[in-house]
């Protein structure tokens, strides 16, 4: 039986899907272009250099970083999988409610996991740092591993560097794994890619997937500096984790389209930003409690509605939202709600509206 959820499964006749949380502005031209170029070229029926060599280096150049210390993966998801199942460690450390995966493939392994709770405010998730630092004192002598996405998955709370600096402080002896799968559509969001050279416990994971698009093509990155523990993860990375056709699209993409897609990560945030916050007041119009988000996604929690009934309800327009009630810590009334273009995010609201969803 497969028990993982996920977000944009979407049912039949579902047209509005606000299940998928993503960069609503959809894939660029230029990567729509060399798609077809790949394809009109075969690229496929060639297996994709297994060293990566030129997709290493594009990812670097774009990003800023060293090439040598850059992991390429097929999706934030890989990432997730390879530090779990490669460094085994004695204890998974989750901050949830978040990405349902960490404690999915720790469970299937046998990996135990140790759960610090989110602290929750009248309107926004804050990462509980006491709790962190007692959890610290009780791994002090294990190999743990410590997992935190970064905006997080699905409370859209953003954790700041000074946290993560403390945060990789207090779990010295442990591996650090930032999850920065949304953290270029988040504005004002400082990523933890510079810790990486100060703190050798710290591993910073990216998903290209989220920002530009694609999670039909599939790729992200991890970032380390610890030289023992990036061996380990290359030697047990599948030999051709990316499939030659996104390896060519992003070699070239991320070089030669370098500026139009730096600026559509600029515009992407802006409009995420505006987007979510005419989605949060117009909830909370309709009294629906909404928690502050820095993500391409708001969590609400209805009134008297669950997310399944809120979701039977909407069928009859299309929609779909995320039932968020699968989150450890969260309630059936919860939903995660992606942000998505004007107007679509009126087509929701007013879907409400008519329904009288609270
Ligand atoms: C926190 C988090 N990390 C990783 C992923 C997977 O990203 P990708 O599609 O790049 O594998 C997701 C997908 O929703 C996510 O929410």
């Amino acid at each position: 039986m497969i028990t993982r959820v996920h977000g944009g499964k979407t049912p039949p006749g579902i047209t509005l899907d606000f299940s998928t949380p993503i960069n609503p502005l959809g894939a660029l031209e230029a990567i729509h272009k060399l798609v077809e170029e790949a394809v009109r070229l075969r690229i496929y029926t060639k297996y994709p250099d297994y060293e990566y060599q030129e997709l290493r280096q594009t990812i670097a150049s774009f990003y800023g970083i060293d090439k040598d210390r850059v992991i390429p993966l097929n999706g934030a998801a890989e990432g997730i999988s390879l530090a779990i199942a490669c460094l085994k460690p004695d204890a998974l450390v989750v901050f949830e409610p978040t990405f349902g995966d960490y404690r999915q493939e720790a469970q299937a392994l046998g990996i135990p996991i140790i759960s610090i709770s989110y602290i929750e405010r009248v309107d926004e998730y804050e990462l509980n740092i006491y709790g962190a630092e007692e959890i610290s004192k009780a791994v002090r002598n294990l190999k743990a591993l410590v997992l935190l996405s970064n905006p997080n998955n699905p409370t859209g709370c953003y954790s700041e560097l000074r946290l993560l600096k403390h945060l990789a402080e207090i779990f010295e002896n442990s591996a650090v794994l930032i999850d920065e799968a949304f953290i270029e559509l988040c504005n004002e969001c400082e990523s933890a890619l510079s810790l990486v050279k100060d703190y050798e416990n710290v591993a910073v994971l990216r998903s290209l997937t989220k920002t530009f698009s694609v999670p039909g093509l599939r790729i992200g990155f991890l970032y380390l500096d610890n030289k023992k523990v990036y061996e380990v993860l290359e030697a047990c990375r599948q030999p051709w984790n990316i499939n030659s056709l996104t390896s060519f699209v992003f070699s070239r993409a991320l070089t030669e389209y370098a500026s139009e897609l730096r600026k559509f990560v600029e515009d992407s945030r802006r409009v995420i930003a505006e987007e979510r916050s005419f989605l949060t007041k117009s909830f909370r119009e309709l009294g629906i409690e909404v928690y502050r988000s820095r993500a391409p996604f708001i969590l609400v929690r209805h009134k008297r509605f669950t997310s399944r009934q809120v979701n039977e309800a909407l069928t009859r327009f299309g929609i779909v939202v995320r039932d968020a009630s699968t989150f450890t810590y969260l309630t059936p009334y919860h939903a995660r709600v992606s942000v998505r273009l004007r107007e679509d995010n009126q087509r929701l609201i007013e879907a409400y509206r008519v329904l009288g969803i609270e």
